[in-house]
């Protein structure tokens, strides 16, 4: 029997992922009320709530990791879906303090909220947090591999998700954790793959691949990643950990010709570029427990498609990704 919720409180819900989450559950009249919980950080834009009902969508600027905000925020919440996060690998490297104050801080506090208000969790993390896995390997990411994570990024993710497992276990708070694998889709910042080398190819600059470009990402379109947490929320066995993932893995190299080829260029106009320190070969999600568990299946399967739609809204927005465009490129042009 699905579990129903009707004020839910939604971390990072002015960044890419968790505006879309607050769309699906509004649009489709899943919960009552949405209170975004949001730093807005240079990643956080409050315009991506624009179009949601003022009366059931509120937005509340702060810190997670603000004891006290979160003590008068939390009660009268049925729920937390927990998105906040810094969520960039490259910048994770060149600075990884903030990662471990809000990805590691920011968990434990937003844990001792729910625990001390008897609400809900839901934690949102990463397939990275298991480490890579060889381009030959016959075998995909499950829920009970251990973890191994090579990045700044992912090794905060992992300690919140330990955080998470461990709260459940001691202090019977209800928790879930899914770790889910890379999205795309409209609103996404363009210092990640995918917008950066969309908006590179809009402003007539040759895009950037990272070593060989033979890494493998598996690619899931965001709107399948809301409809999966969604699920995980209202049917997820508590304690548990599910994948999400839609069986999209493919190399950078061949995602980057795909843009390419949709945007009139040649297959060869790009620059290769140095490596990421410590860059992850490839990442590969196993679903089968979310699809036999919980019968979730994605909508999203046809990954060109989706990039043709990516590709139009970021033609189509171009005032939404110029400001952060114009800062990740300064960002990027100190490391690269
Ligand atoms: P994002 O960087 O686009 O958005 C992060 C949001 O969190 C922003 O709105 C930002 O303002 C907010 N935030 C940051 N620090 C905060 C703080 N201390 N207090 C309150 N708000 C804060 O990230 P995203 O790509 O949408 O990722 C969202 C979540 O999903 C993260 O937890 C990430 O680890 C996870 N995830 C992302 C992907 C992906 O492909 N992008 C895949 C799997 C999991
Ligand atoms: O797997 C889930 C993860 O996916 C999430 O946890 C992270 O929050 C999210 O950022 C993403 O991490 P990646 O590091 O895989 O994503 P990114 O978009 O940064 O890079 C994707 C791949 O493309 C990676 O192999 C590095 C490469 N790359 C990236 C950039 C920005 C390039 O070759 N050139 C680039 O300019």
């Amino acid at each position: 029997m699905a579990e129903s919720f009707d004020n839910i409180i939604v971390t990072g819900g002015c960044g890419f992922i968790g505006s879309n989450f607050v769309h699906y559950v509004i649009e489709n009249d899943l919960v009552g009320h949405v209170t975004v919980l949001d730093k807005l950080t240079y990643a956080g834009n409050p315009r991506n709530l624009n179009g949601l009902p003022e009366d059931r969508v509120e937005l509340v600027v702060g810190d997670i990791c603000d004891a006290a905000l979160l003590d008068r925020l939390v009660p009268g919440h049925d729920a937390i879906v927990h998105y906040a996060a810094e969520s960039h690998n490259d910048n994770s490297i060149a600075d990884p303090e903030p990662f471990l104050k809000t990805n590691v801080e920011g968990t434990y506090r937003l844990l001792q909220a729910a625990r001390s208000h008897g609400v809900r969790f839901h934690h949102i993390s990463t397939d990275e947090v298991y480490g890579d896995l060889a381009l030959d390997e016959p075998r995909r990411f499950e829920p009970d591999d251990p973890y191994r994570p090579s990045s700044p990024y992912s090794s905060t993710k992992a300690s919140s998700d330990l955080l998470v497992r461990a709260w459940v276990r001691t202090y019977g708070v209800r928790a879930t954790i899914s770790n889910c694998s890379n999205n795309y889709g409209p609103y996404q910042h363009v210092e990640k793959f995918i917008p950066r080398q969309i908006t590179n190819v809009i402003d007539g600059v040759r895009p950037k691949l990272y070593g060989d470009g033979r890494n493998v990402r598996d690619w899931i379109h965001t709107e399948d990643h809301s409809s999966a947490v969604w699920r995980i929320l209202t049917e997820g066995r508590i304690g548990e950990t599910y994948l999400i993932g839609a069986n999209g893995e493919r190399s950078n190299i061949d995602v980057l010709r795909a843009i390419l080829e949709r945007m009139g260029k040649g297959s060869d106009d790009f620059d290769w570029v140095r490596d990421r320190p410590g860059h992850d070969r490839r990442y590969a999600i196993d679903p089968s427990k979310l699809e036999t568990e919980l019968e979730w299946r994605p909508r999203h399967t046809d990954f060109l498609g989706g990039l043709d739609q990516t590709i139009a809204w970021y033609r189509q927005h171009e005032s939404w990704w110029r400001p952060a465009k114009i800062a990740a490129e300064v960002r990027y042009a100190q490391f690269e």
